[in-house]
């Protein structure tokens, strides 16, 4: 196995296979409400929001009339992460080397309600409860046939057996160690084995077997809690409570628990209350534990259309932002990277106890229960000289018990419930909000974006170093903490996945080109500039895939007036210690850091989007020729009648007036050649 082989930094041995170089002309930034590729290269809108994927559905009405019951057969809002199973309708399995026919898998994370609906009031309470169930039915996750055109683009085979729409109403088990617990204890199911919907599913994972994980990343903020729910709960709870964002008072985003006008069929509304409402002692009379039901990883196999997806709870609690497994090797333990997307918040890794037998491909929830069950979370430490580590958090060891200062661990239900808790116990590294991660194919090294994090200001660290003005790019006048966002990588010692100890340098720090060498460490220039990195991926070929979701580069500053809309870059990167180190300035003096080699030329420009939007989710065919990025909340910022954005009526329809939507793009060669190489 290559990983083996691995060569050390600095050792002389590296003979890794290398990515493709780039054969494209970097895209210029943009500030117009299109989407704008290379040369040669062409996209066609595939699924945008309302889409219907039955044939009974009619189309998206485009003024919010659809009906909230429609949205169980359309495209839901926001579309983020995306991946792509190759197989057909006779095998309904995944066939890895399939390129012209398979299942589309993506999230719909979040909403931009003032388009999805007629009439929308955000301050009424009680909400409507027709416009709630709409919202509820255009979150979750959509799988989606989809075929390969005569000319290499691709559609969706509407009313294909397999297209389903996962929401944030459908059944759900929950799975591991916290299934059956106290925790997930609700009148729903007093077992605490059955939970309900799927929220706020930011980035994901795709397993080995061929099954998707939808990652629950915001989902906190969907709950309501009473103004005096404190004083009818532990202390214990109020601590998890508070530590998730739910305090008490909370409001609800979409105050869904607060509609009147519908029937409460099976507490549909009034279980988003996570408050004290009953009186029983272990919640089995209310929802008082509905949230302990969420930030979790969720299993789906997108092949079986009537199954039962699985909540995995022994990879934690957090914001889950993904998932991403590195390379299964045969007699070896899977290892899953995740990053809890929340300012301060830790980047984690999840090892199996089995190890991985290749028969298990297309083994379903089978397989994820063997493989997702039963294991090692481990959260980071990213100490100050380059090297790191990882914490396990595991009961009754590292001082995770019932005696614990902050939080009784009594169980591993408990550390699980609790993983903010137990990573803070043991002294975990304080992130840059971690967004997307993956691994290299070719060398095993992982990457994961650290967004930006306006709270850096005075907890500076080696491995999240930046902390300067927005407008000046100064480290002396006011700052606004790690504006623009970086991405850090590491090699697992002895190339192996289940090490408990890494090498990590910062590959890119995100700037403005204009800012000072001393912000724009990696020397970003005009073709590769680019601020808050979220999504990446890397493709089978090595190359890196970045992507944005930016509010810093999208105005003009001080003294930069430049712009630009949200984009995806794509790098040949190189390794960790191909760099040196840094001394970043500080308030009161520097911080040293390590970063890698200027990506120069290696990083380009391939995609900037249209107004307001962030680009996220990219996957590609197993042929490398047909890629598919989603395109998010276009116009997010927006007012009735449309004026900010008319993407993607727009493309077609320069004039258009039409409500902006979410949509999957695909992207293909218009000579039919592999994408970003020559
Ligand atoms: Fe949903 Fe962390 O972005
Ligand atoms: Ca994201
Ligand atoms: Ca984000």
């Amino acid at each position: 196995m290559m990983l083996g082989g691995l060569a050390l930094p600095g050792s002389a041995q590296a003979a890794v296979p290398a990515a493709p170089a780039l054969g494209f002309t970097a895209v210029d930034k943009s500030t117009d409400d299109y989407v704008h590729l290379p040369a040669g290269y062409t996209f066609s809108v595939l699924y945008a929001l309302g889409d219907p994927i039955n044939t009974t559905t009619p189309a998206w009405a485009g003024d919010g009339s659809e009906t909230a019951e429609s949205y169980n057969y359309r495209a839901g809002d926001h579309h983020d992460a995306i991946a792509f199973f190759g197989g057909d309708a006779a095998s309904a399995q995944w066939d890895p080397a399939r390129s012209d026919e398979g299942l589309l898998v993506m999230n719909h994370e979040a909403l931009t309600t003032i388009y999805l609906h007629q009439n929308y009031d955000m301050n009424a309470a009680p909400r409507n409860g027709e416009q709630v169930l709409k919202e509820m039915n255009a979150h979750g996750v959509s799988v989606v046939k989809v075929k390969r055109n005569a000319n290499g683009s691709m559609r969706v085979a509407r009313g294909d057996k397999l297209n389903r729409r996962i929401t944030a109403q459908t059944p759900m088990l929950m799975r591991g160690p916290v299934r059956g617990s106290r925790f997930a204890v609700t009148k729903y199911d007093p077992t605490g084995r059955k939970a309900r919907g799927t929220v706020n599913n930011c980035a994901h994972g795709e397993t080995p077997w061929g099954t998707y994980l939808a990652c629950e990343e915001n989902w906190a903020g969907y709950f309501g809690r009473g103004a005096s729910d404190n004083a009818a709960r532990s202390t214990a709870d109020v601590t998890l409570l508070n530590r998730y964002g739910i305090g008490q008072g909370a409001g609800g985003r979409h105050k869904w628990h607060t509609v009147t006008d519908l029937p409460d069929t099976g507490e549909r509304f009034s279980r988003w209350n996570a408050s004290v409402t009953g009186t029983s002692s272990d919640g089995s009379d209310d929802y008082r534990n509905e949230a302990n039901q969420f930030g979790w990883c969720v299993e789906i196999d997108p092949f079986k259309p009537v199954s039962t997806p699985r909540k995995r709870t022994a990879l934690g609690r957090v914001a889950h932002e993904g998932a991403w497994f590195a390379p299964a090797v045969a007699g070896q333990p899977l290892v899953a990277y995740m990053g809890d997307d929340s300012r301060n918040e830790y980047v984690y890794k999840y090892v199996s106890d089995a190890v991985w037998d290749p028969a298990d491909v297309n083994g379903g929830y089978a397989a994820g229960d063997k493989y997702l069950d039963k294991g090692t979370l481990y959260v980071a430490k990213f100490n100050n000289d380059g090297t790191g580590e990882w914490v396990a958090l595991k009961y009754n060891s590292n001082g995770l018990n019932s005696s614990n200062a902050l939080f009784p661990f009594t169980s591993q239900a408990a550390v699980l419930v609790a993983t903010r808790l137990a990573a803070d116990s043991v002294g975990a590294t304080k992130m840059d909000r971690p967004e997307w991660g993956g691994v290299n194919p070719l060398n095993g090294e992982v990457y994961m974006t650290m967004t930006n994090n306006s709270q850096r200001n005075g907890q500076q660290n080696a491995a999240n170093p930046r902390a300067y003005d927005a407008d000046t790019g100064s480290y002396t006048t006011s700052q606004n903490g790690n504006v623009n966002g970086h991405v850090i990588r590491w090699r697992e010692t002895g190339g192996d996945h289940t090490a408990m100890s890494f090498n990590w340098d910062i590959y890119v720090f995100a700037s403005r080109a204009a800012y000072p060498a001393n912000v724009n460490i990696s020397a970003l220039d005009a073709s590769n500039d680019m601020s808050s990195p979220d999504g990446i991926w890397f493709d089978p070929r090595g190359l890196l895939w970045i992507q944005t979701d930016d509010g810093a580069y999208t105005q003009a500053v001080a003294g930069d007036s430049t712009a630009t809309n949200c984009m995806m870059l794509v790098a040949v990167p190189g390794e960790v210690g191909d760099g040196a180190h840094y001394d970043v300035p500080t308030a009161t003096g520097t911080v040293r850091t390590y970063v890698g080699a200027a990506p120069g030329s290696n990083l380009r420009r391939f995609l900037v989007g249209p107004k307001d939007c962030e680009i996220t989710g990219v996957c590609m065919t197993p042929d490398h020729k047909t890629m598919f990025v989603n395109i998010q909340h276009p116009g997010e910022g927006g007012t009735l009648p449309p004026t900010l954005s008319n993407w993607p009526e727009k493309e077609t329809n320069p004039s258009s007036t039409a409500r902006p939507r979410s949509a999957t793009i695909v992207i293909r060669r218009l000579d039919g050649g592999e994408i970003a190489v020559a």
